[in-house]
């Protein structure tokens, strides 16, 4: 079963939305969840899979290791998987929460219609007893239609919080707050700070899957409002900001550049050198990170990491109203 609330038109509209604002901003830049259409959810997929790309592995190791305790810890009726994209970890997870004995329903939310239908496919002919409700949305409008339940658990893994600003996270903690009842539970995948000579080629491998795959934001401006981006004018930049304890990925114009957005009726200028940021990935400490959730309304109630510490899974609790 799949719960639509969001459809071609409403994404173009954001996308319109995101781009004028973006690109007419005297510093440019994007948002980076543009990033994925079909084309760029593949190449993201690849980067799963690079040597340099640490984050997925290690937290599937994780979650490898302590799904059974999530199951006990929670008793989990529903598993809501916010982003869920590729389903592997979820099924870690899945057949825990079922070994367990209390869980009744999965609601994988995702922007992506098609991806989830096949996803939803996949799952209900794999789990016959299990109650599947897709429901597409954007995570940061669309909370609201995660499934009633109690005993709900809302898994946000592989690390994309730390693609929201720290002002982004906050409205978005506090908004799942608000859809939760007390005692329900947040399962959080976040990458965690260190060497910058490790997490810097994660963001920046030698075959150049995530250079490409940054440059797919053009590949996207360009087929759906028609823009004329060249793609391959732009080289990849990929820094650690010391500061803000994030990766900033950036597009930097290898040459001046103009370009057209008519669906927007704008022109676009980049001067030689340009940069525009498409991504930040914030990389967390534990004690950051129970601060934010407390400021939302939650409790940090586990947190368990690889043996390197690069990457952390936690379980927080709903308490006091968010
Ligand atoms: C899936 C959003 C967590 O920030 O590490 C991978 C996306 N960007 N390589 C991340 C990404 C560049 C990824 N997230």
């Amino acid at each position: 079963m799949l719960d639509v609330h969001l459809d071609d038109q409403d994404i173009a509209r954001h996308l319109r939305a995101d781009v004028a604002t973006g690109l007419t901003a005297p510093a440019k830049w994007l948002p980076p969840k543009w990033f994925y259409d079909a084309r760029g959810s593949e190449l993201f997929e690849e980067i799963t899979r690079l040597p340099e790309y640490y984050p997925t592995r290690t937290e599937r190791a994780i979650l490898a290791g302590r799904a059974a305790d999530v199951a006990a810890l929670t008793d989990a009726k529903t598993l809501v998987e916010l982003g869920s994209g590729s389903s592997e970890k979820t099924r870690l997870l899945l057949d825990a929460l079922l070994r367990h004995g209390t869980l009744g329903a999965f609601a994988p939310l995702d922007v992506s219609e098609a991806a989830l239908r096949e996803a939803v496919a996949g799952l209900t002919a794999d789990y016959p007893d299990l109650d599947v409700r897709g429901v597409v949305g954007d995570m940061t409008r669309h909370l609201q239609h995660i499934p009633d339940g109690d005993n709900r658990v809302v898994a946000f893994l592989g690390g994309t919080i730390g693609n929201l600003v720290p002002a982004e996270r906050a409205t978005f903690l506090r908004d799942l707050r608000a859809v939760l009842g007390e005692g329900e539970w947040l399962l959080l995948g976040t990458d965690l700070v260190k060497d910058p000579a490790i997490v810097v080629p994660a963001y920046d491998d030698a075959a150049g899957v995530t250079a490409d795959f940054n440059r797919n934001v053009l590949r996207v401006i360009n087929s759906r409002l028609g823009a004329d981006f060249d793609v391959d004018a732009y080289d990849h930049v990929a820094l650690w900001d010391a500061r803000n304890e994030w990766i900033e990925m950036r597009l930097r114009a290898r040459t001046a550049q103009r370009v057209t957005i008519p669906e927007l009726g704008l022109t676009v200028d980049y001067a030689e050198g340009e940069e525009m940021r498409t991504e930040i990935s914030a990389k967390f400490r534990r004690d950051g990170l129970a601060a934010e959730l407390a400021a939302a309304g939650f409790a940090l109630r586990e947190w368990w990491t690889d043996p390197q510490g690069w990457f952390a899974v936690s379980l927080a609790q709903a308490v006091t109203a968010g």
